[in-house]
Order: C-alpha cells, then sequence, then structure tokens
C-alpha cells in the first residue's frame, strides 16, 4: 500500500524524499506543489476547529532557541532514546524499535532491562547480524551554536513546538485579559534526530506540528462542551492495556479517562480527524503506560490510526503537564508565572493537544487511496483537496480554448483553488486531476459556444451535469 501511494505521490508532485540528488538523507521530506496545498489546507482545518471553534491564540516563536530554554524543560537531561550500536558495522538502532519488531514492548524501560530482553530473544543487527554493544542514553535534539564570539551561545532547534509558547505565557495571560482557561495554537517545525528512521512519513528528523497549550486552574479542569462529544463510541486502550468500548460520556463517569477537559479534547481530537477524512473506524484512543510516559505528564492520551502500512500510529497526544512546565521555566528564569486569580495565587496548569501535521498527511492519504479498475485516485474531502475544480477545453481550436480561459477566469475570481488545461486527451487529463484528487472538473465543448453551459465531472461518482455558465459558481459553492 504505502509502495503504491508514495509512488502516485511522487510522480504527481504530492510529497518526495528530501535531497534525493545527493542520494536523500532519512528523516526528510519534500512537500511538492500538490503535498503544499495538502498541508496548507490541513492546518487551515485545524485553524478553524482551535481558533476559530475554541478561540485559542495563535502564535508564531522561534524554532532555534538557547540552551537554559532546554535545560530549564528537561530536554537536555531526559529526552533521549536508548541506542544500540553494532559491534561490527557500527549502524545504530533505537533498541525499543528492535524490540517491538519481535512483538516485545519496551518503550521507556530502562537500559538494563532492555539490554537482557535484546539477548534473551537474541536480536542482532539487521544489517550484518553483529552483535550489539550495551543500550545507552541518546539524546534526540539538534545542537548548534548562535552567534559567534563573545557571545557565542549553545542552542538547540526545538524538539516540540510547546516550550516556546510557554516562555511567553505573562505576554499571553495580559493578552487574555487575565482570565483563565485560554489556549494558545502554534503551528511549526520541530526537530528530532531520530535514530536511523525507517518509516517514510511516518519519523521525520524535520516535522510539523499543530500544538496548543491550554492554561488551566488547576482546580477545574472541567469542559463545558463535554455535551458535544459525550455520546461518541469509542474503542480505549488503557494503562494497563485493557481494551474498552464505550461511549466518551462512559470513560469519564467510569473513571477511565479521568479529567472531563482530557476527555472532551480526545472526542473532539477524533471529529478533527474526521474531518480531515480519515476513516473513524481505524480510529481509537490509548493511554500511556505509566513507564512510557513523557517525562512532564501525569496521564497522556492518543488518538491512533490503524494503518495498513505502519500498523497503529499515534497523530495526537493530550497530555496533563500540570505545572512542570511553567514551573520550570520560573524556578530557572526567575521570572514570576504565577496568576492571582479569585484571591488565589498559583502557577496554571497545562493540558496540552500535540498534532503531528506529516503523519495526519499520511494517513489522509492511505485512508482516501482509491483503485478502481481502469483508475487510481484520491477520495479527498473538498475542504482537503489541493484543488477544488480543474478547468479544461475539449478541443485546442474554433474559440473553445478562448471561451476555456473566459471560464476559467470566473472560477478563479470566484476564489476557487483552480487550475486550467489544454493539453492531451481529455480521459488523460480526467486521471490526471483524479490521481490528485481534485473533487471537480469542468469542461468547455462546442455546445458551450451555442448555449453557455459546461459538463461538470464528480470525481468520485465520474457523474457529469451540464451547468449553465451563470450558475457555474452557485453550483460549484
Ligand atoms: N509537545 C509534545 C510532543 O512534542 O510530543
Amino acid at each position: 500500500m504505502q509502495d503504491r501511494i508514495m509512488d502516485v505521490s511522487k510522480r504527481r508532485g504530492i510529497a518526495y524524499p528530501s535531497f534525493e540528488i545527493y542520494r536523500g538523507v532519512s528523516g526528510f521530506v519534500d512537500y511538492g506543489p500538490i503535498g503544499s496545498r495538502i498541508k496548507q489546507n490541513i492546518e487551515d482545518l485545524l485553524r478553524r476547529h482551535y481558533v476559530i471553534g475554541e478561540g485559542c491564540f495563535e502564535v508564531q516563536c522561534p524554532t532555534l532557541s538557547p540552551e537554559e530554554v532546554w535545560v530549564a524543560s528537561g530536554h537536555v537531561d531526559s529526552f533521549a532514546d536508548l541506542m544500540v550500536e553494532c559491534n561490527r558495522c557500527h549502524e545504530c538502532y533505537r533498541a525499543d524499535k528492535l524490540l517491538e519488531e519481535v512483538g516485545v514492548e519496551a518503550e521507556g524501560k530502562p537500559a538494563e532491562e532492555v539490554d537482557a530482553l535484546l539477548k534473551e530473544r537474541g536480536i542482532t543487527c539487521p544489517e550484518c547480524k553483529g552483535g550489539f554493544g550495551e543500550p545507552y542514553e541518546y539524546n534526540l535534539m539538534f545542537q548548534t551554536t548562535i552567534g559567534t564570539g563573545k557571545g557565542k551561545r549553545t542552542g538547540y532547534l526545538r524538539p516540540e513546538t510547546a516550550q516556546s509558547t510557554y516562555l511567553g505565557f505573562r505576554r499571553l495571560w495580559e493578552y487574555a485579559r487575565r482570565k483563565l482557561p485560554f489556549g494558545a495554537i502554534q503551528i511549526g517545525h520541530s526537530f528530532r534526530n531520530e535514530i536511523s528512521p525507517r518509516q517514510g512519513m511516518i519519523r521525520l528528523r524535520e516535522f510539523n506540528q499543530a500544538e496548543i497549550q491550554f492554561f488551566m486552574d488547576p482546580d477545574d479542569k472541567s469542559a463545558p462542551r463535554f455535551g458535544e462529544v459525550a455520546d461518541r463510541k469509542v474503542r480505549i486502550t488503557d494503562k494497563d492495556d485493557n481494551v474498552l468500548e464505550m461511549t466518551i460520556g462512559e470513560a469519564c463517569e467510569r473513571g477511565v479517562i479521568r479529567i472531563p477537559f482530557l476527555a472532551y479534547q480526545l472526542g473532539k481530537a477524533l471529529r478533527v480527524f474526521e474531518d480531515m477524512g480519515l476513516d473513524p473506524k481505524r480510529l481509537q484512543l490509548r493511554q500511556h503506560r505509566e513507564d512510557e510516559r513523557a517525562f512532564y505528564s501525569s496521564d497522556t492520551w492518543d488518538v491512533e490510526f490503524a494503518s495498513d502500512s505502519f500498523g497503529r500510529i499515534e497523530l495526537v497526544g493530550i497530555a496533563d503537564r500540570t505545572d512542570y512546565d511553567l514551573g520550570q521555566h520560573m524556578k530557572h528564569s526567575g521570572e514570576d508565572m504565577k496568576v492571582s486569580l479569585e484571591g488565589r495565587k498559583f502557577i496554571p496548569h497545562v493540558m496540552e493537544v500535540a498534532y503531528g501535521i506529516d503523519r495526519p498527511f499520511y494517513c489522509v492519504l492511505e485512508s482516501c487511496f482509491r483503485e478502481d479498475d481502469d483508475r487510481t485516485y484520491f477520495s479527498f474531502p473538498k475542504k482537503i483537496a489541493p484543488y477544488t475544480v480543474g478547468v479544461y477545453s475539449l478541443v485546442k481550436k474554433d474559440g473553445v480554448p478562448e471561451k476555456t480561459e473566459e471560464v476559467f477566469g470566473k472560477v478563479r475570481e470566484a476564489g476557487f483553488f483552480t487550475f486550467i488545461d489544454h493539453s492531451g486527451s481529455i480521459g488523460k487529463r480526467y486521471a490526471r486531476a483524479d490521481e490528485i484528487g481534485v473533487p471537480y472538473c469542468i469542461t468547455v465543448d462546442y455546445e458551450t459556444l451555442e448555449d453557455d453551459s459546461v459538463t461538470v465531472r464528480d470525481r468520485d461518482s465520474k457523474k457529469q451535469d451540464r451547468v449553465l455558465i451563470g450558475e457555474l459558481i452557485e453550483y460549484l459553492r
């Protein structure tokens, strides 16, 4: 499946490996002309849900920050994976991933335990079958220097957008007119120097995130709009690996999901993914095990997608980060992160909703990929499709191209993402549009010159309607 999707993706300008002319470097991807449009639409959909839907503020902060930030956040000390190196060919691997391939869950387990498991299973280097040295902690941040001479400082590319949002907390608190809760969303690049990533777009070294930080009163993690998600049926794997089926409302009542705000955000994320075009039957909730949870979190839940190519993939992580981050920055910077509210002084708690963009992007491709007897296409929802409509001339003579330009101008002026194409057989042009998931194609022909009507073809049904040019924009809307 992944091969067929990536084949269309490379041929049609959706996404392809970076640095190809220099033999490539794993963990990086280029979004082409079509992929950039789809990615932008995914990001805009998130903006619609969180900036408009939840009233969050959008911020954009630097991707590079001085070392102090990452010492305070705990990432310099703790943001590491266990790595093993082959004694013979010196290739390096994430130890827990080697174990995962033989069905052993080892994420977050201590080095000695992982070492014992690798030995017990007789796992050797996948490349050369050599033995491994002992696992050791490998920090995933990219280090660099900022400036030069006396002002030179060590810096790191951010491994999450979250910290840069926290640093501006005092400004945001003032902007929110000193009220809680409020949310701040940041959409942008993050960087992790992953150990030999081998999963295409699923594990990238430079990747895109949309992370929302909700700053909350620790005594009030309620969700006033809980009713919107309460009846949603979900499949849940809890922290003790129990698999449960119930509604989000029941999960809260029975204490499976402890925090109503977290439960609401999980339900909301499911809705967001369905809106993107992901198959609802392939989505489930999973709570992190105690030994796997990130160092900053007291409770973390993921929405996972069951991918044909990669198994279960985390698409969004929702975590109760408590007062950990603001508390750490207060301690290290000296800046007071406490707020005064209703006679109480406290450090707000953070509930984080951390979306990846690249993974949902791949899962949208996988969910919308269709292969018929005679064609391959993506059935993207209209708000995700790279273009809404292509405009074609049936023939390249007798005034038809000029009329096509006129129709194209109207569609473009109306604000639709559209393109025009005069070349090749009409069947081939439809096939090309299908392969990038364009929902509609308009064709101008001889009849158009007589009665001002055009053919509008629907991507999924291939049904064709005859529509008057004067009614075309309304029809498309
Ligand atoms: N900010 C959470 C994460 O990057 O996983």
